[in-house]
């Protein structure tokens, strides 16, 4: 019986301020801050609708939080011009570790899922275009049981997709909300810290790996 891995998406396999160059041509000065806010607020409407039990989908979330963060720097967000900025959100690039490392934790014998608040279609264009959506065995998306990341219920939902016990399951993320969310829901979860300035969030949950490339996992895991 394989290891499985659920990789999350956006932040650990694509980069989401992979938009700041688009947000600079049409913004300017304001580009980086407006990627960054459009970010923080994605997030934080996620959490509020999963504790609010209000759902409304991630794309949804995205949508709403580009149109807060143009309003926030008061520059012109055209009905054209969101839409365009929408679609380049599905064409984000992986980070340069990705591809190399799924191919070889594949030939590994791991069962490799993406597991992300994305909605699932969206997710299949947007690692399509990255060029790594053959690398997995499937895609779960939180959207099949309408609530988001950190909320128990979606690693319990991870582990029931990967078919394997909560023992044989990982989850692999950068962002410390899910690692702390899996770690809570009794998930073993490996922090991919890239950038070495990056924080854990002083709770008291902590990663059971840390690594700083997710090249490091195809030797520090047992299938
Ligand atoms: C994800 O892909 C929100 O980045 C997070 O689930």
């Amino acid at each position: 019986m394989s290891t499985v891995l659920g990789f999350d998406v956006y932040g650990t396999l694509v980069d989401p301020f992979g938009m700041e160059k688009q947000l600079v041509a049409r913004f300017g000065e304001h580009g980086p801050a407006i990627c960054a806010l459009w970010r923080q607020k994605q997030l934080e409407y996620s959490f509020r609708r999963g504790l609010m039990r209000r759902y409304e989908d991630f794309n949804a979330c995205t949508m709403r939080a580009l149109e807060f963060a143009a309003k926030a720097y008061q520059v012109e967000l055209s009905a054209a011009a969101h839409q365009q900025l929408l679609t380049d959100y599905l064409n984000l690039p992986a980070f340069p570790d990705v591809l190399p490392a799924l191919e070889t934790l594949k030939e590994s014998g791991f069962r490799l899922l993406a597991f992300s608040n994305g909605v699932e279609e969206s997710l299949r264009t947007l690692l399509g275009n990255a060029g790594v959506l053959s690398c997995f065995d499937g895609v779960v998306s939180v959207d099949d049981i309408k609530t988001f990341k950190p909320d128990p219920e979606v690693y319990t939902y991870l582990v029931n997709r990967g078919g394997r016990t909560r023992e044989d399951t990982w989850l692999v993320s950068s962002n410390p909300f899910d690692v702390i969310g899996a770690k809570a829901a009794h998930v073993r979860a490996v922090w991919v810290r890239r950038n070495s300035g990056a924080q854990f969030d002083p709770w008291e949950f902590e990663p059971d790996v840390v690594i700083g490339s997710l090249l490091e996992l195809t030797t520090g895991l047992k299938t």
